[in-house]
């Protein structure tokens, strides 16, 4: 059958791009001791920090804008969006809030205590930060098949259900409030949870009587994951496969920044209606009235569309191909990646690329800095930088588990050239694999040191 995939929109707005010579990107990242969060946007090429709040919103999503609703109390753009979501995810109560980390502050805030536990397939760092600042702990239980970063196996993003079992008889009920599963598994790759994984974490959930709830920001790409490699989906609609998810929730936080293609929003939704009541309690003090939660109406219009486009599957089938291009490409190149290709990232496996350099040298840090200067490519450093630790008493680094570096994919803004080049420009990388230099911090916050950390080659 021919049926090639391709981009399913044609562009109608640009943003320039600036070429800038290496001569330049080698300065601009001294001048950002090595961190590329200190970048100015302008001097990168190709922007692969995040997928988060990065996609191009379409004609339909822009003109939506102009019907915004900015009445502070009951506001139609409310109603609209509020219909969408409980179309979307069969949700009663539906409280939008300004992102995915205002939605986990608000539900972790209402149903943790001190002490409690929550399990998590693999939490990503605001969700893991809100659960702790309740003083609960945030239990990471992902399946074991994800500790091989080159298995080629079709959903690792699962939880680990014997874990789960043994979390449950280790703490008691009493002091796990909820389960949480995170849709695709951003921390463990973008990869994907499957509905029989669900089902079985649903089963132990209800023997129990314990609620589930979906990290949910990228529910459209796990669906289309299910669709292409869960026999029992494999004719279903992706509509009926986000229906067969979500009938399993009991609720959901959502960073609408990911699969609401929207730069801002969010939500959380639940069946509690206790839980809505308190979590509406609190959007007031801290996001804002229940009918806007701490975004504009206009967003709330941009969110209702973008949450019903995600859902089409030539627009899914190009994303997922996109991202496995980009992949595949890396791996064909010999670049050592986490396999298979995630939903909307690829992980280079940064220990594997710069075997020279310990974890302490920051391999990831070096990865990223170098791809900068070769191509003017944006990644993020995920291992020993992000998720390490000083001790400060004895100032050891404790490193991380593995050394990873994100490429994320914005939704609808790069091309396959674009995407070529970056294959192109992690290889010449590559190539010179040998003279990565290890890197040393010269500055780090005590908490979420990456993000504003200065750095130094050796
Ligand atoms: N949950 C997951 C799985 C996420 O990936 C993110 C954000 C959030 C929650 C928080 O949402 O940013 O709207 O407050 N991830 C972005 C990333 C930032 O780059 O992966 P937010």
């Amino acid at each position: 059958m021919f049926n090639p995939t391709i981009e399913p929109f044609r562009i109608k707005s640009v943003d320039r791009l600036k070429l800038t010579t290496a001569e330049e990107r080698t300065s601009a990242i001294e001048a950002a001791s090595y961190n590329v969060f200190k970048l100015r946007a302008k001097d990168v090429l190709i922007d692969l920090l995040t997928d988060s709040g990065t996609g191009a919103m379409s004609a339909t999503q822009w003109a939506a804008l102009m019907q915004g609703d900015e009445s502070y109390a009951g506001s139609e753009s409310f109603f609209r969006f509020e219909n969408v979501v409980q179309e979307l995810t069969g949700l009663p109560y539906i409280i939008p809030t300004h992102q995915g980390r205002g939605a986990e502050s608000i539900l972790f805030a209402v149903v943790c205590q001190e002490g409690d536990i929550v399990p998590n397939n693999s939490h990503f760092d605001t969700t893991r930060a809100n659960v702790e600042s309740q003083g609960a702990m945030a239990l990471d239980l992902p399946c074991p098949e994800a500790k091989d970063l080159t298995a080629e196996l079709p959903f690792k993003g699962n939880m680990d259900i014997a874990g789960l079992k043994r979390a449950f008889e280790e703490y008691g009920r009493a002091r796990i409030p909820m389960v949480m599963v995170t849709v695709t598994n951003n921390a463990g790759g973008g990869q994907p949870v499957s509905v029989s994984n669900l089902r079985a974490v649903k089963e132990i959930c209800q023997r129990y009587d314990c609620p589930l709830y979906l990290d949910a920001c990228r529910f459209a790409e796990n669906a289309y994951f299910i669709k292409l490699r869960e026999p029992e989906f494999a004719e279903s609609t992706v509509d009926e496969i986000v229906t067969a998810m979500f009938e399993l929730a009991d609720g959901c936080t959502m960073s609408a920044k990911k699969d609401g293609i929207v730069h801002i929003g969010g939500f959380f939704a639940t069946r509690n209606p206790e839980v809505a009541r308190q979590g509406k309690d609190l959007l007031v003090l801290t996001e804002g009235f229940p009918t806007y939660g701490g975004v504009a109406g206009r967003d709330l219009e941009a969110m209702a569309v973008g949450l019903t486009e995600v859902t089409d599957e030539a627009y899914l089938a190009y994303r997922l191909a996109s991202t496995a291009n980009l992949g595949d490409g890396l791996h064909a190149a010999g670049i050592p990646t986490m396999r298979p290709p995630g939903g909307h990232a690829i992980y280079l496996d940064a220990g594997a690329f710069a075997p020279h350099l310990a974890p302490r040298d920051l391999p990831g840090v070096s990865i990223v800095s170098a791809l900068y200067c070769v191509g003017g490519v944006r990644g993020v450093e995920m291992g020993t930088a992000m998720f390490g630790r000083l001790v400060p008493e004895t100032g050891e680094e404790i490193p991380a588990g593995r050394e990873l570096v994100r490429l994320a994919l914005p939704r609808r803004v790069y091309t396959r050239s674009h995407l070529d080049y970056v294959v192109a420009v992690v290889s010449e990388v590559h190539r010179q694999r040998d003279a990565l230099r290890p890197f040393r911090f010269t500055y780090q916050a005590p908490v979420l040191r990456h993000f504003t950390a200065e750095y130094a080659p050796l």
